[in-house]
């Protein structure tokens, strides 16, 4: 399934796959290519996401950019962008055509760009629609499809809401959500207030686990550490971080690690800056090959 690249050949193969027990976000900008790179060099077990890539982008880029969506070794999903039903199963095919594991759909992110593009947080708004594009997504590829989503988006906030939301995609045939846990606003708020004003609800992730067990949950959301991703575990599948994996990152190109780098377990300080202004101030990391 996964096609071979120059660059993915020194990297070996995680055995047994590991499941979404510990991903990291995608994030525009920042979960880049080389940034994906360096994360599988330190662990070859976390499941990585690309940043947010249209369905447009992916038919209609020139190779060269095709190519660069190579994940550098398994396991890892390509996150797509996207409302057209065909494009979307077009771009999924591509996707799995240059060996990502997973086919991810953005429906949460809530900023004006994305949803000018008619794709991210305001999918929330036309469940219908997204499960159409989940349909065709499936019946393209042999790949999971899953889908990214927040607990509510403006006034559709219930639990009811969500529930109708995961019904949709889930007769689509997605089986895993990343949940999360907190609303958006589609006014009001930029993406950065989006990511920290809106209260979490992981409870609303823990009871859609609770309810429907045979989805896959990954809630996602202010998690500051191993410590906090493990405590998510006991409720949900997995646990998703999105700026403390980022942080580590940072604090490694900094140098501020100096030689911890090469001891078998890694704990890392995360700067407050980096997560939540609600969490407490430091937080760690372990190296988790
Ligand atoms: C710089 C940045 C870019 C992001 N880009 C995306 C994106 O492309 N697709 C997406 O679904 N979420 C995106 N997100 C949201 C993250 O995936 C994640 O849901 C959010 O940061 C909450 O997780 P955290 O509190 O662990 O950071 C982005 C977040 C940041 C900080």
């Amino acid at each position: 399934m996964r096609a071979a690249s120059p660059e993915s050949s020194s990297i070996a193969a995680p055995t047994p796959r590991p499941g979404r027990r510990l991903a990291v976000a995608p994030m525009m900008d920042w979960t880049d290519r080389h940034c994906r790179y360096f994360l599988r060099l330190i662990s070859r077990h976390t499941w990585l996401y690309t940043e947010m890539v249209t369905s447009g982008a992916v038919l209609h880029g020139d190779r060269r950019k095709r190519r660069a969506l190579d994940p550098l070794g398994p396991p890892g999903a390509l996150q797509l962008g996207g409302s057209e039903p065909d494009e979307q199963a077009e771009a999924a095919r591509i996707g799995a055509g240059l060996g990502y594991d997973e086919s991810n759909l953005n429906g949460g992110c809530p900023s004006s760009r994305v949803q000018s593009g008619r794709c991210g947080a305001c999918l929330r708004l036309g469940p219908g629609r997204v499960g159409e594009g989940v349909a065709a997504m499936t019946e393209a590829v042999t790949v999971p499809v899953t889908v990214k989503t927040r607990i509510g988006v403006d006034e559709h906030d219930s639990y009811g809401a969500l529930c109708r939301f995961v019904e949709a995609v889930a007769d689509a045939g997605c089986r895993t959500l990343i949940v999360h846990a907190r609303k958006a606003w589609l006014q009001g708020l930029s993406p950065k207030e989006n990511r920290e004003v809106p209260p979490l609800r992981y409870d609303w992730a823990y009871r859609l686990k609770h309810e429907r067990p045979g989805l896959q949950v990954v809630v996602n959301g202010g998690i500051a550490d191993a410590r906090e991703a493990t405590a998510h575990l006991a409720h949900a599948d997995g646990a998703m971080l999105g700026r403390a994996a980022f942080a580590m990152l940072r604090s490694i190109e900094s140098g501020a690690l100096g030689s911890a780098i090469l001891s078998p377990m890694v704990t890392v300080q995360v700067p407050p800056s980096a997560v939540a202004p609600t969490r407490r101030g430091r937080s760690s990391i372990r190296r988790t090959t």
